[in-house]
């Protein structure tokens, strides 16, 4: 809006006056709406798809929504934005800044394309490695979902632009995504899959949450009072906008069971909030003015947050495509880059030691930043560098790049997956644990001619790798690194930045070892699929079943060392309302600069209930020159140590004693001591 309409707007309606209290503009601005308004305000603009009904004659304009977690995409800004790499990748940084710098730069991009909203970060449990958007995700662990997702929202929302965590809740498989029924018992439905959107509101207060696909207990997500009215409004005090997700209410048509339960702005049309319908649920005394009321002053309340109402000079200006941004893409990408294996030090590689490589692997030139490519995250960027081009562009002329493996020093093999249907996309769930087989056989020839093979997998799930994984001195998770993957690649390939990625879920040998896959039941189910394994979901399966993962949660490897000293934890008998203090010095024992991160997790001794051996309550990244130390000092609070009780449905913290765990793993754990809870 121009300043000059701004004063215009102001001299008519008293809610522009951004002094008066936000509360007060509400009630002023619905004191305005007749009750035909509120109903059209119930749901998306008519052939928008991400925009509210604008009402000129009070001065009330549309609200704007944009997709998605790793930038603005295309399908809903219709224009080329920075692409970051994928969440997982975000994940595989354990790096809370990182992700608050995204969410600033994703803020200013949706402001750029002239939306107020932007649909992330997804926060939905990695619950099977199949999963199609696990790429879109952060973790099999609540808590390292929502210590990424908090600075990402506060990033977001300090733009005045809302951040809208999704999808309300346990959509956790694509397979019949719009109709299947999770079948799940309290305890694991609040300790796991509601805890970071508990902790996320409770932290950082995200102003849009995004109901589910699913059902929950045989009711769709997007009508589920006990989701809805019990937990989030109620339970968690949840005051901002909850919107279905695109078409999720496609089979509702009760505008008075939808609105009692909480549900506030159908996307992207109306359904359930159809006017004919609205009318005569109004005429027959099943919905009041007031639940209307109800749905539109958050929405309002969203609208005055993000700025509509006020003085466009005061709104934080965007800007989108910049090189900053595409340096953060860069950053993130060779932040999330996990070092699976590297015998011999193979990596990294040493240039002036190379005189040939070969670059081969159908990821060597993918490009992924295509419309729709993988659904609704998709973004397409201004340029994208592939691992071949940056290679080519870096080391043209001092090193031979060719694709026979016979002749070179190093054989380069980008392997992995993509969007294409049934890997990692949405709508779709992939179909094996496994590379394709033409590129396992393309391993076996490869590194049976070049022993100095190294696998670099763009991928965005977990893969088994136990058929061609011996063969192979070395092999880097790169995710799907986006628009600077190639050259953030390169970096790593060649030392410029030394790995320091973790996995933010298991990789598991085999899909049978997965806690989801004990059954057809438990995964993908049909109309209904039941979450038997409860809490114990990653690592808490693997450490409790005592079976051996591919990869552990949290592995990661350096190409330096590093070294764990001086445990401690000053005081031992803790009371329930203080903080657990850890303090710990980490040194790099390697010749080479690079980044640790440390773990703490804890186990309660002889609880009362069945619990995870141990699970994750704290981390930290640390930066450290060679030789260096550090004393990391954690406050952890006792509250992370709480377990849902399903009987008497509340949040528990057993008192007695627990075995805390520092680790560079959930597997390598380097100390543990036991501490009280009084
Ligand atoms: C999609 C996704 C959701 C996205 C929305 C708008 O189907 O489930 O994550 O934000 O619809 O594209």
């Amino acid at each position: 809006m121009s300043s000059r309409r701004y004063k215009r707007m102001q001299k008519k309606f008293p809610y522009y006056d951004s002094s008066l209290e936000l509360e007060k503009r509400i009630t002023l601005l619905l004191s305005k709406l007749r009750l035909k308004e509120k109903f059209a305000l119930l749901s998306g603009r008519r052939l928008s798809y991400w925009k509210t009904t604008p009402i000129r004659r009070i001065g009330l304009p549309s609200l704007g929504m944009t997709d998605g977690p790793v930038g603005i995409s295309f399908h809903s800004s219709f224009r080329k934005n920075t692409k970051f790499p994928a969440s997982i990748c975000l994940a595989a940084t354990w790096d809370p800044s990182l992700s608050q710098k995204m969410g600033k730069a994703i803020a200013a991009e949706v402001r750029s394309v002239g939306r107020h909203v932007v649909l992330a970060p997804g926060i939905n449990v990695d619950r099977t490695p199949l999963n199609g958007r696990t790429f879109e995700y952060l973790s099999e662990d609540p808590h390292l979902i929502k210590e990424l997702a908090i600075p990402f929202v506060q990033a977001v929302q300090q733009q005045k632009i809302g951040a809208c965590i999704k999808h309300y809740v346990a959509n956790n498989q694509e397979t019949n995504r719009h109709s299947v029924s999770v079948e799940i018992a309290d305890r694991p439905l609040n300790e796991i899959y509601l805890r970071a959107f508990k902790e996320v509101i409770d932290e950082a207060n995200p102003w849009v949450v995004m109901g589910a696909y699913n059902k929950v207990r045989g009711e769709y997500s997007c009508a589920h009072s006990h989701l809805l009215r019990e937990k989030l409004i109620k339970e968690y005090d949840f005051s901002g906008l909850i919107i279905s997700d695109w078409w999720a209410t496609k089979k509702l048509d009760d505008p008075a069971k939808c609105l009692k339960a909480g549900l506030c702005l159908e996307m992207p049309r109306a359904y359930a909030y159809r006017m004919r319908f609205l009318k005569e649920a109004y005429k027959n005394n099943l919905i009041s003015e007031e639940d209307v009321d109800f749905a539109i002053r958050r929405l309002l309340r969203i609208m005055f947050k993000v700025g509509l109402f006020d003085n466009p000079e005061t709104i934080p200006k965007g800007q989108r495509n910049t090189e900053s941004h595409q340096l953060l893409a860069r950053k993130i990408a060779e932040q999330g880059i996990v070092l699976l294996k590297n015998e011999n030090n193979l990596l990294p590689l040493d240039f002036n030691k190379l005189s040939s490589m070969a670059i081969l692997g159908p990821n060597k030139d993918k490009k992924f930043g295509k419309f729709i490519y993988g659904g609704s995250a998709a973004v397409i960027p201004p340029y994208e560098n592939t691992p071949l081009e940056a290679l080519t562009y870096r080391f043209k002329g001092k090193i031979a790049i060719q694709n026979d493996p016979e002749q070179a020093d190093v054989c380069l093999l980008f392997m992995g997956l993509n969007h294409d249907e049934g890997f990692d996309s949405e709508d779709a769930d992939r179909k094996t644990l496994s590379l394709p087989q033409k590129q396992i056989s393309l391993i076996k020839k490869v590194s049976k001619i070049n022993p100095n093979t190294i696998v670099i997998l763009i991928n965005g799930s977990p893969l088994a790798m136990s058929d061609w994984l011996e063969k192979v001195p070395a092999i880097l998770e790169a995710w799907y690194p986006a628009m600077e993957g190639g050259n953030a690649i390169t970096n790593v390939l060649f030392g410029e930045i030394n790995p320091s990625g973790k996995l933010p879920l298991t990789f598991p040998k085999t899909l049978a070892d997965s806690p989801a896959h004990q059954s057809t039941k438990t995964f993908p189910g049909n109309d209904k699929v039941y979450y038997d394994e409860g809490i114990f979901v990653g690592y808490r399966y693997f450490d409790e079943k005592q079976l051996e993962p591919l990869f552990p949660f949290g592995y990661g490897l350096s190409y330096t060392s590093f070294s764990y000293n001086n445990f401690k934890i000053p005081r031992k008998t803790i009371s329930e309302k203080s903080n657990i203090n850890v303090t710990i010095d980490i040194k790099n024992t390697g010749r080479l600069a690079g980044s640790e991160i440390m773990q703490v997790y804890a186990g309660k001794v002889n609880s009362a209930v069945p619990r995870p051996p141990k699970e994750l309550i704290g981390f930290r990244k640390i930066y450290l020159k060679s030789q260096k130390t550090k004393t990391i000092n954690l406050k952890l609070p006792v509250q992370s140590l709480s377990y849902y009780d399903g009987k008497e449905h509340e949040w528990l913290i057993e008192k007695g004693k627990y075995t805390l765990f520092v680790g560079k793993s959930s597997r390598e754990i380097i100390h543990e001591e036991e501490f009280t809870i009084k």
